[in-house]
This record gives structure tokens, sequence and C-alpha cells, in this order.
């Protein structure tokens, strides 16, 4: 089934193709479900300002030195970053980059085949009118086998589509779906404003107050902006792998992170709306999307279509993001064993089920533990890693012959920020992380950021 010859790396049909396909990925439930509840519990506006510079002066970095990285040594994430470091006259060792992002996307698979499941469970309650009967919304998600039946279910239509490969599978679903999605965004987000409480959304969205601020703003910015970029989980870089070699990588990786921030904007102003329309907490956290809204969409007129609707845009979001995060690991296994693509896709579909499957037995597990080890931990590791990578290991000539199409200020803006900017920054922002995990905040309440 796989569409390129044994011994050739498979390319994108065209540059369109690409930025759909990576658009697909950026834009899932990071936006519709992480983005919210993120904002709700940190405060608000001022987080959603930290979030904006996080994704312009971290995220956007580390995601061309990722796609030019994936370009220049046309492999997977492991095999590039030690290609590349061996080019330099550098250690094979440096492929640890590679290995921890891979870890990490590997990671936020297994809990987010769960998430998606609800979504799509939630979907198709809605669509047969259960947001308005008591406890309607969980009509087709009571139970643990029901819930392990959606998340299984979810994995498997991944996995059907990475193991089409890229042109086949990947390609042809983003081009089909993404669309799709901005225009039921757009809708929904028009009629919420339209029925629910739009000037509190955009004064609580927009109006700064800094009083909320803490370390833990900059922690739990920092991981969203790297969750929702796609950064740090060796995605990027293998979708970069697949790239020609006269693509702009500065303007695509500009499109790319714009894309996704102004649909996590947008998508608040779909969701805050409803949520200030009755009251509800805005801090209900993780499950904001599941408990907050369908109550909303009981009291709605046609709240049950629109209901069915959302979950539906969420569940299209989370698919282009799903077979990304897939596709990382699969482009390792199949470049580096003898098993072809459909084999690697279904053997890691199934270990990636396995663990997420402890999440639907302990939301500690799935919900607190892996969201806090993908999210303030291996994301800024790896990011951290990837910026030390472009901006110390390899040689400044080798960034620039890659970024080529790069005007001289944004490629200087480029390599400042990867080399002084984000090693610095991450590396105490992820301090401050492990010191709330571990220390109880004693370190962050010291320097005044508690
Ligand atoms: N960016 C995706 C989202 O917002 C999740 C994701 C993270 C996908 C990392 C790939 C890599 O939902």
């Amino acid at each position: 089934m796989a569409a390129t010859p044994a011994g050739q790396h498979a390319h994108w049909s065209s540059r369109f193709a690409f930025i759909l396909a990576a658009v697909g990925s950026a834009v899932g439930l990071g936006n519709l479900w992480r983005f919210p509840f993120q904002t709700g519990d940190n405060g608000g506006s001022a987080f959603v300002l930290i979030y904006i510079g996080c994704v312009a002066l971290f995220a956007l970095p580390v995601l061309m030195a990722e796609i030019a990285i994936g370009r220049h040594a046309q492999q997977s994430a492991i095999s590039s970053t030690r290609k590349m470091a061996q080019e330099a006259g550098k250690s094979a060792n440096w492929a640890i980059v590679g290995w921890v992002c891979t870890a990490g996307g590997f990671l936020i698979l297994t809990t987010y085949s769960v998430i998606a499941g609800q979504v799509m469970a939630y979907s198709a309650s809605g669509f047969v009118g259960g947001f308005s009967q008591p406890d309607g919304a969980n009509l087709f998600y009571q139970g643990e086998f029901t819930q392990l039946a959606w998340h299984a279910g979810f994995m498997i239509i991944t996995v059907l589509i990475v193991a089409r490969g890229l042109k086949g599978g990947i390609e042809q679903v983003a081009t089909i779906l993404m669309p799709l999605f901005f225009v039921m965004l757009i809708g929904l987000t028009i009629y919420s404003l339209a029925t629910g409480a739009a000037s509190e959304a955009i004064a609580y969205l927009f109006t700064p107050d800094f009083s909320a601020v803490t370390g833990q703003t900059f922690v739990a910015a920092l991981g969203q902006a790297f969750f929702s970029v796609s950064v740090a989980s060796a995605i990027m870089i293998t979708y970069g792998s697949y790239l020609s070699k006269d693509t702009n990588i500065g303007s695509s990786a500009i499109m790319i992170a714009s894309a996704d921030t102004l649909v996590a904007l947008i998508a608040g102003l779909m969701i805050f709306p409803i949520v200030f329309m009755v009251g509800i907490d805005p801090a209900a956290g993780l499950g904001l999307i599941f408990t907050a809204l369908p109550a909303v969409f009981a009291d709605m007129p046609a709240g049950n279509i629109i209901g069915g609707a959302f979950f539906a845009l969420a569940f299209i979001a989370a698919i282009t993001s799903s077979i990304s995060l897939l596709e990382g690991t699969v482009a390792f296994l199949e470049e580096n064993t003898s098993f072809s693509r459909p084999t690697a896709a279904w053997l890691l579909g199934f270990f990636a089920f396995m663990i997420g499957a402890g999440a639907v037995w302990s939301s500690d597990f799935g919900g607190l533990f892996v969201d806090w080890l993908s999210g303030s931990f291996l994301l800024p590791l790896g990011g951290l890693l990837v910026a030390v990578f472009a901006g110390w290991v390899i040689p400044r000539s080798l960034m620039r012959d890659e970024l080529s199409h790069a005007s001289n200020g944004l490629f200087a803006f480029f390599h400042f920020c990867v080399k002084y900017i984000v090693p610095p920054a991450i590396g105490f922002i992820l301090l401050l992380g492990l010191d709330a995990k571990f220390n109880g905040g004693a370190f962050g309440s010291m320097l005044g950021l508690g």
C-alpha cells in the first residue's frame, strides 16, 4: 500500500498540501479543548497574551528549525537529527533531540485518542437529541467498556489513514477535512456570538488583567504553545522531511503558527459566549467542554444539532492531528526496521491504545499525569533541545542554507531566538514547572512568582 517505492522518500504533492496537513496537525483538540480550559484555569486575558508571546518567540522559531532539519536530512526525526549532527562534525548522540521529541509525540497520542473518543461519543449523543435529556450528553459514553470502545474506534481510524501513506492517507484527509473545518468553525462562532454572552466573552479574552499572572501562567502558556503548534514532538521534522527543496520554510512556518493561533482565538470566541451565557465557571478545568457545554446546549434553540456539530468539528480537528502524532513514530519504524508502513501503524497504534486505556480507568493518570508529562515536561524539554541543536550544534551557515528563502531579517530573528532566547527562557520555565510539581513551588515563591 505504500505509495513510494522502497528506498525513495515520499514527498507532498504541493506546498499547499503540506500547509494544509501541517495546519491540520496544529489545529486540534489543543485549540478546541485544551486552550479554553487552560485560559479558564489561568485567569483569561493575561494568559492569552502570554500565550501569543510564547507562540511568536518560542514555538515559531522552533517550528522553523524543525521543518528545516527535516527538509535537510529527509528522514524521520531521530535519523534526521543524527544525520545532521554528523554532517556538522558533531556527535551522533545528538539524535537524543529526535528521541525526546518522538517520545513526547507518541505519549500525547495515547491520551489524545481517549479524549477524541469522548468527542465522537458526544457528537453522536447530540445528533440523536441526547443533550435535552438529563445526563444525555453521556448517552453513548457510559461505562468503561464503552469508553474503551470509542478510544479504540478513534485509534483504528487514525491507523487506517496513516497506513495508506502520505499522499493517499494524510494528505487526502487534510485536503478534504480542513476546508470543511474552517467553514464549520466560522458558522458555529457566528451563531455563538449572536446568541451567547458575546461582550462578556470578548472582555474575558482580550482585556488584560495581569493580577492573575504567576510563574505557573508561563509554564501553562509555554506548554500550550508547543502543544498547539505541534512542535517538539517529531511531527514537524517528519512533515518537513517530505518537503522539496524549493519550498519557502520561513513563510510556511509563519502561516502555520498564525493559522493555529487564529483558530485558538476563534475557538475562544465560540466557546466562552456560551459558557458565560449560563454563568458557568470558566475555570471548570479539563472537563470544560464536556460538562459545561452540553448543559448549555440543553437549553439552546436547536441545541442538540449545534452541540452535535460542535463535537463533530472537534472530531475533525482531532483526526488531522492524531494522524500526524502517529506518523512521527511510524516514519521512524518504517525507516529503521523491515516493517511495512501498515504493520508499523497497527503496531504503534495498538501500543498507544493500551497506554491510553490506562487513562480510561484512572483520570489521575490520564488527565493529569500524562498531560503533565507531555505538556509541562517533554514538550518544553524537546523544544529546548531543538533550539540548542539549531542554534549551537549546527553551524549558522548550514541553517541559513536550509532557510535560504527567508529574508535576512527573518533569519536573524530566528537565529537569535533559537540561540539566545529559547534555551534560557525554556530552561527557566521548565524549572518552574518541576518546582511546582515536586517542590510545592518553593523556588517560584522565593522569586515572587508564586
Ligand atoms: N497540535 C495538536 C492540537 O492542537 C496536538 C498535537 C501536538 C499534534 C503535538 C501533533 C504534535 O490538538
